[in-house]
């Protein structure tokens, strides 16, 4: 009657924790709420009760979405658990009570809360995109159209122990208008998302259509122009339909952008973009990761090498002044599907001949291609351009292991095995992020 649990942050990720789910009962059949508590207390458990929404097939814009891919949702409930202590251990349990008073349960799971902001423990985060979704026995797989997703959502099952927070940055289930393969996806993650808070971003596959103001006027979302992503998903926005947000986790600051909006120069994207970058005290949260779908900073991917750009147009030509003044550490994008790392970049040039310790002045920003999640995989340029410092055609996702507030570790692990095939380190201290460097300082007008 009821799962898919989905776990998430708040924008002030501390103390506060939503979980999601889907049922079949709207609140005049039942009322959905959260049981919650810290594990090992003797005070009783908490039960707070969830928010409910649902939508329906007139606010699909096209087809397949509003044809032969529409299927009822369903309810989605999110309930906000609030006052938790950092880093303690949690558990939890989604009810619905009915009229009668009694209660149909859902599973039990446990989280652990999140760090403070600023709070100095080793925090572990995932990243990657564009995984998808398959059936274990091939059934009903009429295009196997995302061959490595299984693989990705095993070995992040697997090492559940080994990090704490997920980011799946656009291109989720690929349903393309067909509702159902909602559920398909939300089932497959369930096992990561009940246990780690699971942070998405909007992709192509889930925003676009024409004439519905995105940015580009394509049909990829298959008629969906993002209302299920923004419905069964709950992330820190303050209006849902831009797909833009902060959160804090710890020592990282994470700003995590919509390609599928403008996010040019005068636009309220590019607003939002430098509210979040301005607005994280560095002392306390050195680590500051921007993170967007499309690829707005490099990719030697080749279709968009044939456009000579290797990027979306405008996208780094927009934002690379934001990124140097605020000194972003890392820019993380799906889209394209494969890995690749950069140099420490700016302006398409490399900063520093380093490859794998990086340390003291941050000069540039490194960018990286996250979108091997599980989609069929992208092919790069034979020539590859001397800003780009590892390729892998492969599946595979990221970890970023902060163990304090002076050092990064960045691992690429593939999803066939798990192990860890390209990585570099970050030693930096504030003093490093305080010092002026090409366009990160306001110039001096002050001259006499
Ligand atoms: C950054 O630039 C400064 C001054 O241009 C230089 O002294 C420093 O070595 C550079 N740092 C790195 C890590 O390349
Ligand atoms: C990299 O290539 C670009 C364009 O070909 C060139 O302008 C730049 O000087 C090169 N940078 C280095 C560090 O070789
Ligand atoms: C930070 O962590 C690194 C890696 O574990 C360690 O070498 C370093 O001594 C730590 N620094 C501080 C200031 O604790
Ligand atoms: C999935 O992983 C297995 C080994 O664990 C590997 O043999 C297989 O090729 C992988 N599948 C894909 C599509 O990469």
């Amino acid at each position: 009657m009821a799962g898919n649990v989905k776990l998430s942050l708040l924008a002030r990720g501390w103390l506060q924790m939503t979980v999601t789910w889907t049922s079949g009962y709207d609140i005049s059949e039942a009322y959905p709420f959260v049981e919650w508590g810290k594990v090992g207390a003797v005070a009783a458990p908490t039960r707070t009760p969830a928010g409910t929404l649902t939508f329906s097939r007139g606010s699909m814009c096209g087809e397949p979405a509003r044809t032969v891919g529409w299927r009822e949702p369903g309810f989605i409930h999110t309930a906000f658990m609030r006052d938790l202590w950092p880093n303690k251990e949690y558990y939890y349990k989604i009810g619905h009570e009915l009229p009668d008073g009694s209660v149909v349960w859902g599973k039990a799971y446990s989280f652990r809360a999140p760090p403070s902001p600023g709070q100095n423990s080793l925090q572990r985060i995932i990243v990657f995109g564009d995984m998808g979704k398959a059936e274990r026995d091939g059934s009903n797989e009429f295009a196997n159209y995302q061959p490595g997703s299984l693989n990705t959502t095993d070995r992040l099952i697997e090492d559940l122990d080994n990090y704490d927070i997920v980011f799946h940055i656009g291109d989720m289930p690929y349903a393309n208008g067909y509702i159902s393969q909602w559920d398909q996806f939300t089932a497959q993650v369930a096992p990561i998302s009940a246990k780690k808070p699971y942070m998405i971003a909007s992709g192509n596959h889930e925003r676009d259509w024409p004439n519905t103001g995105g940015f580009f006027d394509v049909e990829d979302s298959g008629g969906e122009c993002g209302v299920p992503a923004e419905t069964m998903y709950y992330y820190p926005a303050e209006n849902r339909a831009n797909f833009w947000y902060k959160v804090d986790y710890g020592m990282f600051r994470f700003c995590v952008a919509d390609s599928e909006h403008d996010w040019r120069e005068g636009t309220e994207q590019y607003k939002f973009i430098e509210q979040c970058l301005s607005t994280v005290d560095r002392k306390h949260q050195p680590w500051l990761i921007f993170a967007a779908h499309r690829v707005l900073g490099y990719s030697s991917n080749s279709w968009y090498a044939a456009q000579g750009s290797f990027e979306e147009p405008e996208g780094r030509e927009s934002l690379q002044k934001l990124w140097q003044k605020y000194r972003v550490d890392i820019a993380f994008f799906g889209h394209v599907h494969n890995y690749e790392r950069t140099c420490p970049l700016y302006q398409s040039q490399c900063v520093t001949g380093e490859r794998s310790r990086y340390s003291g002045t941050m000069n540039g920003t490194i960018f990286v291609v996250a979108g091997g999640g599980g989609s069929h995989l992208s092919t790069y340029t034979t020539a590859i351009p001397n800003w780009s410092i590892f390729r892998d055609q492969d599946f595979g996702f990221v970890k970023l292991t902060a163990f304090n507030h002076s050092s990064l570790l960045f691992e690429y692990k593939k999803s066939s095995d798990g192990h860890v095939y390209d990585s570099f380190t970050v030693d930096r201290d504030y003093r490093d992020v305080l010092r002026c460097v090409h366009d990160s300082c306001f110039p001096t007008t002050l001259a006499t």
